[in-house]
């Protein structure tokens, strides 16, 4: 590390942990990336198998649309799986369950291979060929990751839909992504309930005509509706002879597709990020690597849902490239008591953990005493994601979870950059609150409303100066949409979040700048929310906005005008509430509804939101210079 001394608070890693860290000198290899960052990922790529090498390693005649490691030949299931099971790792646990009842499961490499195997046969059976979509749709079970790597061996393209998602989410992004297979589990275990999975996408499937096979998972083992000639039981299909536990493994071109995931924008419906085999083969496996320093002998747990881009990257595909051993968790964190993730780290001996602000905040409420009551001495690295950490939070993970020996890693990324853009490794000088510098090989940078760099400290617009190699390649259907994200500045890829910069070159983190809104780490977009609101009889017009939350962050407030002749009442609030939980998701439910007589409209009819949040915050509005009225 440089000598220079750091600004503000900082907390130095340990000898301990810079003897046992890959990367022990970060500025060297920084410094080794910044001459020339295609030269840098092309080495990180070649710890990877391919079965034919690349011509160029980015190739950007046709920019924005980027295209990396062209001409090369992978499949990125082939170095999740087959690699390892050439290997010692065999035999090493890929994965360990443990399910909210208490039930536990274990999977090594090779029988992670053999049930992925079995359950391609099935889909191609099915008549899933390379390019097609299917959606997946349950909740935190072995399952959900053996559907995803079973599309992604064939070629198929998978769509995960996350299980706290609801009808109309559902069936948007079935219809969207021209969906021919859903799968689905029964239900999901949530806080003791039951989650009615295959119940909301039967109603998901009313709204939308793509489907032919429904595939169902037993879970929870209730009464389902199961459609003649459409659904069938995902165990039974395993038990066929044509489920064999030989599957031919597609190999395609780094840049086939390997997933659409749907995520919140601006304006309008959910847009599905595509992500394609080989880059973000590479960006996984590297930054997982260095940034959580995964070990031979690590037990690594991503506490996040393999529903959102946390779990496709480091749940299932990041900690597989790795060969290393994950943990997976199926319910809520303080069920049945407080303790509940700190009994399991205890008992699966976790050495990483890798969680959000919001579950950190949530556990802090219930004291102390429940994480004392076991030995969490195993841990060794800890993680944090989804929005920008508060100090408070971060000193008690440091102190109470991590006994002030482990560092925290706090990682800025997107379902958009599909790996860690800012992120440390455990060997870098931590401040917190600020994810430090972005990774080697990325450069990024603050900037003002013309482009230009501000100077420290000065709160700015975050950009992506170059590429990287798990960049969105497109958003499926729509190139139009992808486009927005490099027309603001020439070449510059926008985020969509403020930040500063420090002295020191560490960024920080404000908030977004758009009408996106994350409660408890989940991405919504405002217009997501106000739809669902206006799709019921009583109202004419919705408004939604974010405003900050003790434990979620931000939570959502929305104003509501109701059509001419409806009553007002406490009731009906209850009721727009479980509609909008109904048709997005629990997720979205708003915290506090009011209804109002009229909006804050600019004269082209757009919502001026930053007024409403200005108003609630009880905040000087700005400039109002485009209000209507
Ligand atoms: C947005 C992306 C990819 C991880 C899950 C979220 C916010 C993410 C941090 C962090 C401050 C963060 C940003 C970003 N965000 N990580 N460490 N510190 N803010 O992915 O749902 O696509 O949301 O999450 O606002 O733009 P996502």
């Amino acid at each position: 590390m440089s000598s220079k001394k750091l600004s503000g608070e900082v907390f130095y890693p340990s000898e301990e942990t810079i003897n046992k860290a890959h990367i022990k000198d970060w500025e060297a290899l920084d410094k080794q990336a910044k001459k020339d960052y295609p030269g840098f990922w092309e080495k990180m790529a070649e710890e990877l198998h391919w079965f034919h090498k690349w011509d160029k390693v980015i190739d950007d005649s046709n920019k924005p649309f980027y295209k990396w490691f062209t001409g090369a030949k992978t499949n990125i299931v082939y170095n999740c799986l087959d690699a390892h099971v050439k290997t010692f790792r065999r035999n090493k646990l890929a994965l360990i369950w443990e399910g909210e009842n208490g039930e536990s499961k274990t999977y090594s490499y090779f029988a992670l291979h053999r049930e992925t195997c079995k359950f391609s046969n099935i889909l191609k059976s099915l008549g899933v060929q390379k390019g097609d979509r299917v959606t997946i749709y349950m909740g935190r079970t072995p399952e959900i990751i053996i559907a995803m790597l079973a599309c992604a061996r064939i070629g198929a393209v998978h769509s995960v839909v996350y299980g706290g998602f609801s009808v109309e989410s559902l069936a948007e992004r079935i219809e969207d992504s021209n969906s021919k297979v859903l799968i689905v589990a029964d239900g999901a275990y949530q806080r003791g309930k039951i989650v009615e999975l295959k119940k909301i996408a039967d109603e998901a499937l009313q709204r939308c005509g793509t489907v032919e096979h429904v595939l169902v998972i037993k879970r929870t083992g209730q009464e389902v509706n199961m459609e003649q000639g459409r659904d069938m039981w995902y165990h039974e299909l395993m038990n066929l002879p044509i489920a064999t536990q030989n599957c031919a493994l597609e190999i395609v071109d780094a840049e086939d597709p390997l997933f659409i995931l749907y995520t919140s924008g601006t304006t309008g419906k959910p847009k599905a990020i595509l992500h394609t085999h080989g880059g973000y083969m590479v960006g996984t496996h590297t930054t997982l690597k260095y940034v959580f320093d995964i070990h031979e002998e690590d037990r690594y747990w991503c506490a996040a849902d393999p529903g959102w881009i946390t779990g496709h990257s480091y749940i299932v595909y990041g900690p597989l490239l790795n060969g290393t051993t994950s943990f997976l968790y199926e319910g809520a964190p303080n069920y049945p008591y407080p303790n509940r993730w700190w009994a399991m780290i205890e008992k699966y001996g976790i050495n990483i953990l890798y969680t959000a602000p919001t579950a950190i905040r949530g556990l802090m409420r219930f004291g102390e005493a429940w994480v004392n009551r076991h030995n969490l001495s195993s841990l060794r690295i800890l993680g944090s994601v989804g929005e920008p950490i508060n100090p408070e939070a971060w000193k008690w993970y440091n102190r109470v979870i991590g006994k002030d020996k482990c560092p925290i890693m706090d990682t800025w990324w997107q379902t958009e950059t599909g790996m860690f853009m800012i992120a440390p490794m455990p060997s870098v000088p931590l401040k917190p609150g600020s994810g430090t510098r972005p990774f080697p090989g990325i450069e990024m940078d603050v900037v003002d409303e013309k482009g230009k760099s501000v100077k420290p400290n000065e709160e700015g617009f975050l950009i992506i100066k170059t590429p990287w190699p798990a960049m969105i390649r497109n958003v499926w259907n729509d190139p139009e949409r992808y486009k927005q994200y490099w027309s603001k500045y020439p070449g510059v890829y926008m985020t969509g979040d403020s930040a500063r910069k420090d002295e020191d070159g560490y960024f920080w983190i404000i908030g977004r700048v758009d009408d996106v809104i994350k409660v408890s780490g989940y991405r919504l977009g405002t217009a997501e929310i106000e739809s669902a609101l206006v799709s019921h009889y009583s109202v004419a017009e919705a408004a939604a906005i974010g405003l900050p939350h003790e434990v979620k962050g931000n939570a959502i407030y929305t104003y509501v005008i109701l059509k001419s002749g409806i009553e007002k009442s406490p009731q009906l609030i209850e009721e727009l509430r479980q509609h909008v939980s109904h048709e997005v998701g629990p997720i979205a439910k708003p915290e506090h509804i009011e209804f109002v007589d009229s909006l804050p409209k600019t004269r082209s009819g757009k919502i001026m939101r930053r007024l409403l949040k200005a108003k609630a915050l009880g905040q000087d509005p700005g400039n109002i210079s485009t209000l209507e009225d």
